[in-house]
């Protein structure tokens, strides 16, 4: 049965069967959250892309839609976004108030920058006739538009991915765009390719200031292999993006999993809110997962802390389960070199809360099934690192993907984690979103206990709770 599937994720989005990779086209438009996706009709690989379609009422259930734009006589089609045009300043719909507008790349002889617009809440859509909006300059690599309203400037801002650097456009009316400027060129070291821009406005917590922040997905070169998203803090004045890193170090990686890619966030909400594809072009092809094949990360609230002059990105999950069954335990000691265990189940989110009396600054959880296997996070204080094991279960489909998955704890020592755990993923949040990883697992059992355990030192655990948490499919 559809969803019953051994590693099938019971509350992060999957289709039901075929291919997805990125998240495209995210927009908030009269009550609900759009989400669509690359997406393959036809098959479980890449190839043929169209934007598949879902929907959401609160960034947690899902509604699967059929397909909302297909491939044509430009190519097929390629990540983008899409925006709100209340003011109907594209011209395209009858109404003073506007629809909704995509902005999407061709793939094609070339790659190249169309739109489509929709009346009716994103479920047909008509490419505009005059399209592309933005042709072909030759660059190989020109595509995935991340289109937002810049209010000081009173324009449309494109952000579009160009091989190895980002180019900002702007824009009255969606249709006649303008080149701005580019940004990126100066940070040689990438092996891989650009990809899915986003330009975001974030509030600094306990301030009333805001920052923006330049995201980048990068495909080869992440900080544990193939695809990866970092992002740099800085300025935008309407037609530059100025760095506050001006070296290398500038690079952030907004989750140094191995399976959080292609994120980007919502168009048209009051917070920022973001969502990535739980996957990586390094074995994407081949997870062995069928009738379907991939999904995306939970969505999550975004925002900037500032740690020493730096300015961190923070993450938080949306979880909106009305599950009652939290279990907790408050006040527990683990002695060094000791492990406590707890039943859980395989869908479950677990919160710890460590002392400030803790003294133990190596200790970590592990997620252990019933034939044995062990998904395990090590948190290292004193050289502020993680790593997360994930080199049980089924492995062998690439030799990718076993992997001693490692991230910084950015000098911070880890107060707290929340760690979700659904079948065939964990996601991993630390010091409240400060540190976060995502990566998949794949085991042969089922995870049915978490153990909790102090390699030196006590560890003194506030308090320690999990839910189990329901699927979101019918
Ligand atoms: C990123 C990406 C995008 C591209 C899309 C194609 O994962 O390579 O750059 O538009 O996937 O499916």
């Amino acid at each position: 049965m559809l969803y019953q599937e051994k590693h099938r994720p019971q509350f992060h989005f999957t289709p039901k069967e075929n291919w997805i990779n990125d998240p495209n086209g995210l927009v908030y438009y009269e009550g609900e959250y759009h989400l669509f996706y690359q997406r393959n009709p036809h098959t479980n690989d890449h190839a043929d892309m169209h934007w598949g379609h879902a929907t959401s009422t609160d960034l947690y259930h899902w509604e699967e839609h059929g397909i909302a734009l297909a491939p044509d006589e430009l190519g097929t089609i390629f990540s983008g976004s899409a925006v709100v045009d209340k003011n109907n300043t594209s011209g395209l719909f009858e109404s003073d108030t506007g629809g909704l507008v995509a902005i999407f790349t061709h793939d094609g002889e070339s790659q190249q920058q169309s739109i489509a617009y929709s009346e009716d809440k994103g479920r047909t859509w008509t490419k505009y006739e005059g399209n592309p909006v933005i042709p072909n300059t030759k660059i190989k690599d020109f595509r995935d538009p991340k289109v937002s309203w810049h209010e000081d400037s009173k324009q449309w801002v494109m952000v579009l991915a160009c091989g190895d650097h980002i180019q900002f456009y702007g824009s009255p009316n969606l249709i006649d765009w303008t080149y701005l400027s580019s940004f990126g060129k100066e940070y040689p070291s990438h092996i891989g390719v650009w990809e899915c821009p986003d330009l975001l406005y974030l509030p600094v917590e306990g301030s009333s200031q805001k920052e923006w922040v330049l995201i980048v997905s990068i495909n080869a070169d992440g900080p544990n292999g193939g695809s990866a998203v970092y992002y740099f803090t800085g300025s935008f004045d309407g037609k530059e993006f100025h760095p506050n890193e001006k070296s290398e170090d500038a690079l952030k990686w907004a989750d140094a999993g191995k399976d959080f890619y292609a994120a980007v966030s919502w168009d048209n909400t009051e917070d920022t809110y973001w969502i990535g594809w739980m996957n990586n072009w390094q074995y994407a092809g081949v997870v062995p997962v069928s009738p379907w094949r991939s999904g995306m990360s939970l969505v999550r609230k975004m925002s900037l802390y500032e740690k020493d002059g730096n300015l961190l990105l923070k993450q938080e999950p949306i979880v909106r389960d009305s599950s009652k069954e939290v279990t907790s335990y408050q006040d527990v000691t683990i002695q060094a070199g000791t492990t406590e265990s707890y039943d859980i189940s395989d869908t479950a989110q677990i919160d710890l809360q460590v002392s400030k009396a803790s003294d133990s600054t190596k200790w970590g959880v592990k997620f252990v099934t019933d034939q044995d296997e062990a998904f395990q996070l090590v948190i290292d204080n004193q050289a502020s690192m993680y790593t997360f094991y994930r080199t049980e279960g089924i492995i062998d489909f690439s030799e990718d993907f076993p992997e001693e998955v490692k991230g910084s704890l950015h000098g911070l020592n880890v107060q707290d984690l929340t760690a979700i755990v659904d079948r065939s993923s964990v996601e991993l949040f630390l010091n409240g979103g400060l540190t976060v990883s995502t990566n998949l697992i794949y085991p042969k059992g089922t995870v049915t206990k978490l153990e909790i355990f102090a390699v030196n030192d006590a560890l003194k655990v506030d308090n320690v709770s999990w839910t189990s948490l329901h699927s979101i499919w019918k």
